[in-house]
C-alpha cells in the first residue's frame, strides 16, 4: 500500500518533497488535478466533490493514507470526507469485502500547532486562497490554540487569488508576478502592522518564497517577520502519525518510489514538476472517474 498525496495542481509537490525527505522509505502516489486547478475560487460543493473524487481514485490505486496537500481541500472537504464518507465506505469491519483501513489527513492542523511558538507579538497573518480564507479554518484552529492562554492571537487573513494561477501557468518567477506579490503582501500588512508571523496557508505559495522574502526584506521597516511554510511541519506530523498508528505503518510498502499522476498533459506536468523538485520527473495523465 502507498501514501497518496493530493493537490489541485503543483502546490502539493512542496509537501511531498518534505515528506519524502523525512520518510524516504515508503512508496508514494502524487495526484495533481491540474486540469481543474485552481480550486480556491470554487464553492464548497465543487471543492468537496473534486476532492472526494481524487481521494477515491487514490484509494482505488492502492493508497491506504491520503494527504490532502492542499489547504483549500483541507478547509472545505476534509471534515466532511472524514465524517461522512470514510466511515461508510472504508472503515474496517463495516463491509465484508473491504478489509483495508483508510484515512485522509489534512495540512491545516499541523501548521497551526507551531504558530504560538513562533510569534512573539501574537499578531499573525494568513495568506491563502479565497476559499480557505472564507472558511475561517485558520482563525478557528488558532483560536483553539489560544484556549486557556491569557492572551488570544490576533489573526488577519489575506486572499491571494492570482498567486495559484501564476504558479500553474509557470509565470510565478517572472517580473510580472512582482505586482501581485506586492498587492497581497501590502494588503495583509496594512490590516495589522504588528504582524510578526506570516503563514503560507496554500501549498503553492512556497514556490513564491524568493519573491515573498525579497518583498519582506525591502518593506519590513526594521521588523523581523517569520514566514511559516508547511512542508516540514506536515512531514513531521505524518511521521508522528505513523509512529502512533502501526495498523497503517505496517501496511505500507517500502520501495522508496513515487509515481506522478495529473489530470492535465503529462509532459507539461513532468516539465514543471522537474523544475519545482529539481529532479527529473515522469508523469502519467489520468481521468478521474466520477
Ligand atoms: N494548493 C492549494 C492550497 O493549498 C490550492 C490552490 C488552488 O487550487 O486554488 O490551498
Amino acid at each position: 500500500m502507498k501514501i497518496g498525496v493530493f493537490d489541485s495542481g503543483y502546490g502539493g509537490l512542496t509537501i511531498l518533497d518534505e515528506i519524502r525527505k523525512v520518510l524516504p522509505e515508503y512508496d508514494y502516489l502524487y495526484l495533481g488535478d491540474n486540469a481543474r486547478a485552481p480550486y480556491g475560487t470554487h464553492s464548497f460543493e465543487v471543492i468537496y466533490s473534486y476532492t472526494l473524487q481524487a481521494v477515491e481514485y487514490l484509494f482505488r490505486q492502492g493508497c491506504t493514507i491520503v494527504i490532502l496537500a492542499c489547504n483549500t481541500a483541507s478547509a472545505k472537504a476534509l471534515r466532511t470526507i472524514q465524517q461522512r464518507d470514510l466511515p461508510g465506505r472504508w472503515r474496517p469491519g463495516e463491509g465484508a469485502a473491504i478489509k483495508e483501513i483508510r484515512n485522509v489527513l489534512g495540512v491545516i492542523r499541523p501548521t497551526v500547532e507551531v504558530v504560538p511558538s513562533v510569534t512573539r507579538t501574537g499578531h499573525v497573518g494568513i495568506l491563502a486562497t479565497p476559499a480557505t480564507v472564507s472558511s475561517e479554518s485558520y482563525i478557528m484552529e488558532l483560536d483553539k490554540m489560544s484556549e486557556g492562554q491569557t492572551t488570544k492571537m490576533v489573526v488577519s487573513q489575506q486572499a491571494c487569488p492570482m498567486w495559484v494561477p501564476l504558479i500553474e501557468s509557470g509565470e510565478h518567477l517572472n517580473p510580472g508576478a512582482d505586482w501581485f506579490i506586492d498587492k497581497y503582501l501590502r494588503a495583509l500588512m496594512a490590516q495589522d502592522p504588528l504582524i510578526d508571523t506570516i503563514v503560507l496557508g496554500c501549498t503553492h505559495y512556497p514556490l513564491l518564497l524568493p519573491k515573498i522574502r525579497k518583498w519582506l526584506t525591502s518593506n519590513r521597516q526594521g521588523k523581523e517577520i517569520n514566514v511559516i511554510a508547511q512542508g516540514g511541519l506536515v512531514a513531521e506530523s505524518l511521521k508522528d502519525y505513523l509512529n502512533r498508528h502501526p495498523e497503517y505503518r505496517t501496511q505500507l510498502s517500502k520501495g522508496g518510489t513515487c509515481r506522478y499522476l495529473t489530470t492535465e498533459n503529462a509532459d507539461r506536468f513532468a516539465q514543471s514538476a522537474s523544475l519545482f523538485l529539481q529532479a527529473p520527473v515522469s508523469a502519467e495523465q489520468i481521468i478521474i472517474d466520477h
